[in-house]
């Protein structure tokens, strides 16, 4: 399956890698980033455009934009993983719009354009009878998607909870095992690449929040925006706290919930045992989904990361080769 990329940096590389080092069926026809652009209907060489871009900071010639590969290149798949626009969903949403509409498959990790905008996406995959996934916007190579769409089919899902953010969690394990302050665990968390320079999105709750109402739109049929949220972040979380917490064997997770019974979505600092399935280390993601039939289910792994990333989109992919090996 022919695929073009938009978006070279962490994620896009990590893709490439992939196509690169193994067997997947892929081939890579078009890459962007946000100057450049480069098209081969032949198939490019992964690692030759990866070595242009980290000695140029281009991918290809600039004048190649991603709209001239959307509606030129020859592909079956737009993988599309351009930075994150919470507020518009822009310019992917744009992007992944035209796309569909001209009748390619779209794989995503890109949260804007999910949370902000699913239905209307779907709704235009589903006319051009392709696919549209976005299983690397929640939990990273966690297959939290997937498994709630397929492996946990049939079941009613009660409740879903858990740490869906990793440099939260990173600051909090190292305010607890370190007797860090907050104001030392970011900037621990900053040197070491967690977290981003404005560390906004993470510490205020708001990236757990975002994956929350991907997970309640697009899983349970729920219509939230990201005000339906009640939202509590990290930022005042004091060392004492978590002094108090640890003295009874207990600490603190920043924990995302969907009640799907109540309808409500929630994201806070929350106190459990030391010892709860949940508590998980450093920049690890964890869920548990309460369901009816298989009781609790929990899912931990990595939530972010170059090539954890692109394994959930090249996961996505085979599911779209493997639907398309079916029909043709
Ligand atoms: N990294 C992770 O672990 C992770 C995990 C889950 C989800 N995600 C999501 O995946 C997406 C990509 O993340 P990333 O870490 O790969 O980001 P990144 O390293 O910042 O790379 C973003 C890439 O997009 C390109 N770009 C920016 N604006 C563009 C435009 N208008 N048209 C075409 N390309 C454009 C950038 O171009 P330049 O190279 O020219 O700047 C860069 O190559 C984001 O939406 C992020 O939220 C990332």
């Amino acid at each position: 399956m022919k695929i073009a990329i938009l978006g070279f940096g962490s994620v896009g590389r990590g893709i490439a890698r992939i196509v690169a080092e193994r067997e997947t069926g892929l081939v890579i026809t078009a890459v962007a980033d946000s100057k450049s652009g480069c098209i081969d209907n032949n198939g490019l060489n992964p690692l030759e455009v990866i070595r242009a871009k980290e000695e140029t900071g281009l991918c290809g010639k600039k004048g190649v934009t991603p709209e001239y590969i959307i509606k030129n290149a020859d592909y079956d798949a737009l993988v599309e993983v351009t930075p994150t626009n919470a507020e518009t969903g822009e310019p992917s949403l744009g992007f992944i719009k035209l796309a569909l509409s001209t009748g390619k498959h779209v794989v995503t990790s890109n949260k804007g354009p999910v949370a902000l905008n699913y239905d209307e996406l779907s709704h235009i995959a589903r006319e051009k009878e392709v696919q549209f996934k976005y299983e690397a916007t929640v939990c990273g190579a966690i297959p939290i998607i997937q498994t709630l769409q397929y492996g946990l089919a049939g079941n009613k899902v009660k409740k879903l909870y858990g740490v869906f953010n990793g440099t939260c969690n990173y600051i909090l394990t190292r305010m607890a095992d370190e007797r860090l302050t907050y104001k030392q665990a970011l900037l621990e968390a900053r040197e070491l690449g967690y977290a981003e320079a404005d560390p906004k999105y993470d510490v205020e709750g708001i990236d757990a929040a975002i994956k929350l109402v991907i997970l309640a739109n697009t899983i349970f049929g729920m219509k939230k925006r990201l005000e339906d949220v009640e939202i509590t972040g990290i930022c005042s979380l004091t060392s004492e706290a978590i002094e108090l917490a640890e003295a009874d064997e207990l600490t603190i997770r920043l924990i995302g919930e969907i009640d799907n019974e109540r309808g409500t979505l929630r994201v806070s600092p929350r106190v459990i045992p030391k010892d709860h399935t949940l508590v998980v280390q450093d920049t690890l993601n964890a869920v548990t989904i309460e369901t009816d039939l298989a009781g609790e289910v929990t899912l931990i792994g990595r939530g972010a990361g170059s090539i954890e990333t692109a394994s959930a989109i090249i996961s996505d992919l085979s599911f779209i080769s493997n639907c398309h090996d079916r029909s043709s």
